[in-house]
């Protein structure tokens, strides 16, 4: 995918050159100062009740008097937010998806607040999440639509705001559909070498450093609670770090933690049969650090970026950790695993001890951690928990501004109570209720050091149903928090 920015001429509209226009229109009634020839088409297909000024309605016109473009697309906005346009421009792309248009123009009017940078990300993101078709298990998927180079048209004033817009549209797109990818690989490609290997490959091509570590090297560490999880499976765990080196090594860096079970059974505390096939994407917090990674690797900023990821299968056998075992954790606390499918927290407690030598300024962790948090926040916003003020303030800014929604959760002690462990210095369970944060509070205990923050993407990435796919959240949201950071 291709992006510019244009500046519209004198000519206005009319004049624009493309396969396809695609005008997104604010009001309600035909813009004042709309070109002549969209005023005319566009009022006759009001009065003729082809088009309502309703958020999202489309109408297509195919090669329309008087306008250069071969195709023509209006579209209504709700409001100017960057929201409302992305959701404009999705359906205005559906309704282009099946067409021979190559190059698309798209342009807004009707509004009196300008496009900005976050319209132009938005744009990116739209055309994104339009084009990406999963094929790496499903060769007779359909072919991708023809859509390919994207123009967004404004006047030249904007020209810095929005090529800056699409820019970083274009790595966090990118950043999105690795992790998309990624994630929808199933259980049998996306392994915890094939993380490794996708790290690795990556690292080549943007020239950060990647280690990775196997299950000796894991032993060696001393990481006793990761390991605990990954025994039950033949499939051999990884360690996974990354360095993206922006500014100078004394520059204190962030740290970004993936949890990357790349299928969670639940182990002996096995899971319910119905839609277990979705445990593969128990891998979606480490994908997002890939694609976060790559984002980052393509626009460069002057910031130190770590990237962890933790991965193994999470599988029951003869050698599987059961309920009551206790395991010590690189931290030397020790753990009572009364549930062997919550292993999201047993690994990434080993990943955050870890994260302690880099003397790091932020520590963000990302998980499909918990079921519990899907029935507090549904699938629009990510949990987030941290005790930091600024790093929350910092994170729902970011969260804003990219579009990738997360709600703040709370994290007082009173929630630490139910992991107390008659045979262990904690359980990895506490009680029912409140599970998103007991949880959390179990992997606050081993971030003392740090400031930190852990995102539950349990409801956010991925879609089940009919559209069932990895949504490649929160690449936009961690991406935007990186670069506040610089
Ligand atoms: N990967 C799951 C969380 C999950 C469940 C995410 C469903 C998305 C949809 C996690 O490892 C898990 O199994 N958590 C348990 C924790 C419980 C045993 C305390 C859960 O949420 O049921
Ligand atoms: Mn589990
Ligand atoms: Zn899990």
């Amino acid at each position: 995918m291709d992006f510019e920015f244009k500046a519209l001429s004198a000519g206005g509209l009319a004049a624009v050159q493309a396969d396809a226009l695609l005008v997104v229109v604010g009001g309600t009634a035909v813009p004042r100062g709309l070109d002549k020839p969209f005023a005319a088409l566009l009022g006759d297909a009001v009065t003729q009740g082809d088009f309502e000024f309703k958020a999202n309605r489309c109408l297509y016109l195919h090669r329309p008097a008087g306008v250069t473009a071969t195709r023509l697309v209006f579209v209504a906005a709700a409001d100017a937010s960057a929201k409302a346009f992305k959701a404009a421009l999705a359906a205005g792309l559906a309704a282009l998806k099946t067409a021979g248009a190559a190059e698309l123009a798209v342009a807004r009017v009707g509004f009196d607040d300008a496009l900005g940078e976050t319209h132009a990300r938005a744009l990116v993101a739209a055309a994104g999440d339009a084009l990406y078709i999963y094929r790496h298990t499903k060769p007779s998927a359909p072919a991708a639509p023809r859509l390919s180079k994207f123009a967004l048209w404004g006047p030249a004033t904007l020209r810095a705001a929005l090529t800056k817009g699409l820019q970083r549209g274009q790595a966090i797109a990118s950043g999105v559909r690795l992790a998309r990818e990624c994630a929808n690989r199933p259980g049998n490609h996306a392994t915890p070498s094939h993380l490794a290997s996708e790290a690795k490959k990556m690292g080549k091509e943007f020239g950060f450093k990647v280690e990775v570590f196997d299950r000796k090297e894991i032993e060696k560490i001393g990481m006793g609670s990761f390991l605990a999880v990954a025994q039950g499976s033949d499939e051999p765990p990884r360690f996974i770090v990354m360095r993206y080196e922006g500014a100078a090594a004394t520059k204190a860096p962030i740290v970004l933690v993936g949890k990357g079970i790349t299928f969670d059974s639940g182990g002996i505390s096995l899971k319910p049969g119905g839609e277990m096939d979705e445990m593969k994407f128990d891998m979606g917090g480490a994908a997002s650090v890939l694609g976060t990674m790559r984002a980052i690797a393509e626009l460069k900023p002057k910031i130190n970026v770590i990237g962890l990821i933790v991965s193994c299968e999470n599988m029951p056998s003869g050698r599987a950790v059961k309920p009551g075992d206790v395991v010590t954790s690189l931290s030397g606390q020790t753990i009572e695993i009364l549930n062997t499918d919550a292993e999201g927290r047993l690994i990434l407690c080993d990943a955050l001890t870890y994260a302690e030598r880099f003397k790091p300024a932020a520590v963000v962790d990302i998980a499909t951690l918990t079921g519990a948090c899907v029935v507090a926040l549904g699938h629009h916003h990510s949990g987030l928990f941290t005790a930091d003020d600024k790093l929350a303030a910092q994170l729902l800014e970011a969260s804003r501004n990219a579009q990738d929604p997360v709600w703040r959760m709370p994290l007082d002690d009173e929630y630490d109570e139910g992991l107390k462990s008659n045979f262990a210095d904690m359980a990895n369970i506490g009680s029912r209720a409140g599970g998103a944060i007991t949880a959390a509070m179990f992997l606050k205990r081993f971030t003392a050091k740090y400031p930190w923050a852990h995102l539950d993407i349990a409801g956010t990435a991925w879609k089940s149903g009919a559209a069932k796919g990895a949504t490649g959240r929160p690449v936009p949201l961690l991406t935007q928090f990186i670069l506040s950071r610089v």
